[in-house]
């Protein structure tokens, strides 16, 4: 059974072997091949390790941890980083190595964001998918409505990219109370 808490300074790396593993695992096909060979665990360690010790913005993540595994999913949220009107918030990363999926740990970090983005005075919030990401059916699932749709480019690629709104958290905060994860 997986426990969620708030991410620390010396789960970077945690969340890093998370980071990649899962981006490895979810984008072949939507993101290019040389990006995610690219990508490195010790970079990314460095990059947590520094976005956990700043406590000059709003930021909130979140850790999913199960032995033995240990850290095995994670979520951060802040403040909206695009300019859709009417939501405050933003949920930046969420995700999980493929063995932790499908068991109700993205509904629980789901739920912990919307409750640091309430508590930080945001009561609504967006989320950025790859619009060919199965995922999208996961943030419709928990009430996201589909809001608008942008081209990116990204390591050379044009890529296509949907937004998800929740014009209301605290349904989604409520997800918290459902039965642990399994
Ligand atoms: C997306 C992700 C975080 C969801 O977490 P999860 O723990 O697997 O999802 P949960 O078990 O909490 O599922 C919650 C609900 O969403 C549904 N759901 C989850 N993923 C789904 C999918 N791909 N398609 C359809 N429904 C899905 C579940 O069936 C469940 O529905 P229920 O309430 O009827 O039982 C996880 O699958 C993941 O890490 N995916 C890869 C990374 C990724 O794409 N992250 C998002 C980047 S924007």
């Amino acid at each position: 059974m997986a426990l969620i808490r708030p991410a620390r300074p010396e789960d970077a790396a945690g969340i890093a072997e998370v980071h990649v593993a899962s981006w490895r695992t979810t984008y072949p096909g939507m993101v290019p091949d040389s990006y995610l060979l690219g990508l490195s665990v010790p970079g990314y360690a460095q990059r947590w390790r520094r976005i956990l010790a700043d406590r000059s913005r709003i930021h909130g993540s979140f850790v999913a941890v199960e032995p033995p595994t240990g850290i095995v999913g994670f979520a951060s949220c802040g403040t909206q980083r695009t300019a859709i009107e009417g939501y405050g918030g933003e949920f930046y990363a969420l995700y999980l190595y493929d063995h932790a999926q499908g068991r109700g740990i993205g509904r629980h970090l789901m739920a912990a964001m919307a409750t640091e983005l309430i508590n930080y005075g945001m009561n609504s919030a967006v989320v950025w998918v790859l619009a060919n990401n199965p995922s999208r059916w996961f943030y419709e699932r928990l009430g996201g409505c589909r809001l608008a749709e942008k081209i990116v480019g990204f390591a050379g690629a044009d890529l296509t990219e949907a937004a998800y709104g929740w014009r209301d958290l605290a349904p989604l905060a409520r997800l918290s109370a459902d039965p642990p994860v399994r």
